[in-house]
């Protein structure tokens, strides 16, 4: 079966992120035949400016999404928003259509009870703008994260399984697209 890659995006820094171990636990879900990586390197995108070359760490990132056939972005909120990080990354998207027809999903997570729903709504719509492939259950929302998590792992099960369900819709979506990236 052909390889497929798939590529994550955490929108958190910190080394015990939830964000960042929600998408590992997604890494073991997905079936054998797909291969997947979580970015590393956020931090090292400068500030977007259009019309600035693209720099290493943007090179980098905008490689990693174009090897990839789909993305999951996993993402906090602060202060109601994407964290500046995210945002800043996905600029450097807009001019050269790197997300354009790119199956993602975007999911958010946070410790609160609104499970980061305003930053969800805030990411999906940039990623409107970036022309990505979604569909009706291409978001998710995990609201108490820290109940859901033990040991470094996503252990709810009622988690767990709408974790998959993001999974196997991104590789619908990609089964779907006329696109081979
Ligand atoms: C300055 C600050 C602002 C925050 N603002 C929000 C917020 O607006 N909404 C929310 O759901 N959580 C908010 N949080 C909580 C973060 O979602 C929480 O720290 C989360 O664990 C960060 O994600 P991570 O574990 O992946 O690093 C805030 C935390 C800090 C420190």
């Amino acid at each position: 079966m052909k390889k497929i890659n798939i590529l994550g995006i955490s929108g958190s820094l910190r080394a015990d992120s939830t964000n960042t171990i929600i998408l590992a636990s997604i890494g073991e879900l997905f079936p054998e035949h797909v291969s997947f990586k979580i970015f590393q390197g956020l931090d090292k995108i400068p500030h977007f400016s259009p019309g600035l070359d693209d720099t290493e760490g943007v090179k980098k990132f905008k490689d990693a999404i174009q090897h990839a056939a789909a993305v999951i972005i996993c993402t906090p909120e602060y202060a109601y928003g994407v964290p500046g990080t995210l945002k800043n990354a996905l600029d450097w998207t807009v001019g050269t259509g790197d997300l354009n027809q790119k199956p993602v999903a975007a999911i958010s997570a946070s410790p609160l009870n609104l499970g980061g729903d305003k930053a969800l709504a805030s990411l999906l719509l940039t990623l409107t703008a970036l022309g990505t492939n979604r569909n009706e259950s291409s978001a998710l929302s995990i609201a108490n994260v820290k109940r859901k998590i033990e040991s470094g792992k996503v252990t709810d099960p009622e988690t767990i399984a709408a974790l998959q369900a993001q999974c196997d819709n991104l590789l619908k979506l990609i089964a779907e697209s006329a696109a081979d990236f």
